[in-house]
């Protein structure tokens, strides 16, 4: 079911200084910091060749990667999302097969303009997983 890993979302305190390591030290292609009040957080988008990774910086109150950095201080891989065709088939598969959705299990558009799910973690190895229809 699922195909390609479109991001890996890496939690943390100061998106600047981590922007600079991805730039700086690794030399990566890293965009610009875009806010997304509406999922509270602002992220900067990372290309890789193969891939993408997605830093996450809490933003406003009550942010859902806040207590995550409370935890990790230093910051920490938050999840991963993996590409469906379907989402609304996806999502009816896994449940058909006791998995839990987050939320109210309505896709919403997730930081690419895409529709994304979360899975939860206790049903994926301990990882948050998320799933974009692309
Ligand atoms: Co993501």
């Amino acid at each position: 079911m699922i195909g390609r890993l479109n991001h890996v979302a890496i939690a943390v305190k100061d998106l600047a200084k981590a922007s600079a390591v991805y730039k700086n030290a690794l030399g990566a292609k890293v965009g610009p910091a875009l806010a997304q009040p509406e999922h509270g957080v602002t992220v900067v988008f990372i290309e890789l060749p193969n891939t993408k990774i997605e830093l996450l910086e809490p933003l406003g109150e009550g942010s859902p990667i806040a207590k995550f950095l409370e935890k990790s201080p230093d910051g920490g891989i938050h999840h991963v999302c993996y590409e469906v065709d379907d989402i609304i088939a996806a999502r009816d598969q896994l449940k058909s097969q006791g998995a839990r959705v987050l939320g109210d299990g309505t896709p919403k558009i997730g930081a690419h303009g895409k529709p994304v799910l979360f899975l939860h973690p206790k049903d994926f190895c301990g990882t948050l997983v998320e799933l974009e229809q692309v």
